[in-house]
């Protein structure tokens, strides 16, 4: 099965390190040996932190697009527009694609996952909500008998490694965003991170997931933690409360609220107990009641878990196409004028 890497930074080194250490548990899993025979990066000239073997390394993406020898596509190097028109070429092809990208799929999940339906490829973006966290499949398969209601959560690593420097260590904001950027947490332009674009993304990601509807993240307010000061946490923690951005919707089957903004949670609210990096999902269902999942929000190895994830499932499925029901099937579903609770 040969394999075409798309950006070879945080995320795509972690995916080379867990295809190797992991090598022959996936070579198991899915009945044949994963090739990298392309790696697609801005600066072939740069060095890197892994083996890449004798994968082809370019920075002309005509040349896989025009090679017959991918079967899938990671894509783990971000942007909008350019990498929607790569992916909508790729899975024409029918080569199925794997993503980690929110800030694209955000926009335009609903047109990739058709072309995707319509050639036969799977779409599959595990990594693009919580990391690590397996939320998507949680969804997806875990909790498909249910009607959800609510989705909440602690979706962003960057802000929470912040927040949490600064309420448990007494960091400033741009010494705790600074380690944050080193340890790979924080997106190329840490903007989308602490203005809370990152965690918008991912609540419309979750939402549209959930509920089957359309999402169209223009309608989704958002407030980010820029203006959070040491004081503000100070007096917040001696008050017994804690400062999380936290993501949340809830659909009452006709219209939704959705916001992404800083909550001052009672420090012994379950989400109050998530600290640095770590992310948490909160699920509500009909028939299950309340779910909540943990784990690593960012970072490279914990994200590539989710990446090499899809690949395995995309791969032992080979006739499954997109999952979920097409987004031209969608109901429609309104905005409500109720704040979420
Ligand atoms: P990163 O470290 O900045 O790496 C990006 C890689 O993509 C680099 O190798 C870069 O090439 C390449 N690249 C970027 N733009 C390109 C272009 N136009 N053409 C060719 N190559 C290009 O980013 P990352 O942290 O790995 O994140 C990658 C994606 O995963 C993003 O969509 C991000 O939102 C998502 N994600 C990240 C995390 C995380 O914890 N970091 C978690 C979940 C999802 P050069 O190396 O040559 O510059
Ligand atoms: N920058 C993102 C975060 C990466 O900090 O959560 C994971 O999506």
């Amino acid at each position: 099965m040969n394999l075409a890497i798309l950006g070879m930074g945080t995320v795509g080194c972690g995916v080379v390190d867990v295809l190797s250490e992991n090598r022959e548990k996936i070579t198991g899993l899915i009945g044949e040996e994963i090739t990298i025979s392309h790696v697609y990066v801005n600066n072939v000239d740069k060095e890197r932190s892994v083996d890449l073997g004798g994968a082809i390394i370019t920075d002309d993406i005509n040349s896989l697009l025009d090679s017959d020898d991918i079967d899938t596509v990671v894509e783990v190097m971000g942007g909008m527009e350019a990498t929607r028109d790569i992916l909508t070429k790729f899975l024409k092809k029918g080569i199925h694609v794997v993503s980690a990208n929110k800030d694209m799929l955000a926009k335009y999940i609903d047109e990739l996952s058709l072309v995707a339906e319509d050639n036969g490829a799977s779409l599959l973006y595990e990594a693009s909500i919580a990391g690590g966290i397996p939320i998507v499949n949680a969804i997806e398969y875990g909790l498909n008998a249910n009607r959800i209601h609510k989705v909440m959560g602690i979706l962003n690593g960057t802000t929470n490694y912040i927040l949490s420097k600064m309420t448990k260590d007494g960091w400033d904001y741009q010494q705790a965003l600074e380690e944050a950027t080193e340890k790979g947490y924080a997106e190329a332009d840490p903007t989308n991170d602490v203005d809370g674009f990152d965690a918008q993304r991912k609540i419309v990601l979750l939402s549209r997931l959930a509920y089957e509807r359309k999402v169209d993240i223009d309608e989704v307010p958002v407030t980010g933690i820029r203006d959070v000061q040491l004081k503000d946490i100070k007096n917040a923690k001696a008050a017994g409360f804690r400062l999380k951005l936290v993501g949340k919707s809830e659909f009452d089957g006709v219209g939704m609220s959705i916001e992404v903004a800083p909550v001052l949670l009672p420090a012994d609210h379950q989400l109050a107990s998530v600290e640095y990096e770590k992310n948490a999902v909160y699920v509500m269902g009909n028939a299950v009641g309340e779910t909540m999942f943990y784990g690593p929000g960012a970072g490279g190895m914990e994200t590539a878990s989710a990446v090499v994830s899809d690949l395995i499932n995309c791969m032992k499925n080979q006739n499954v196409a997109c999952k979920g029901p097409r987004p031209d099937q969608f109901a429609q579903m309104k905005m409500s004028d109720q704040p979420c609770r």
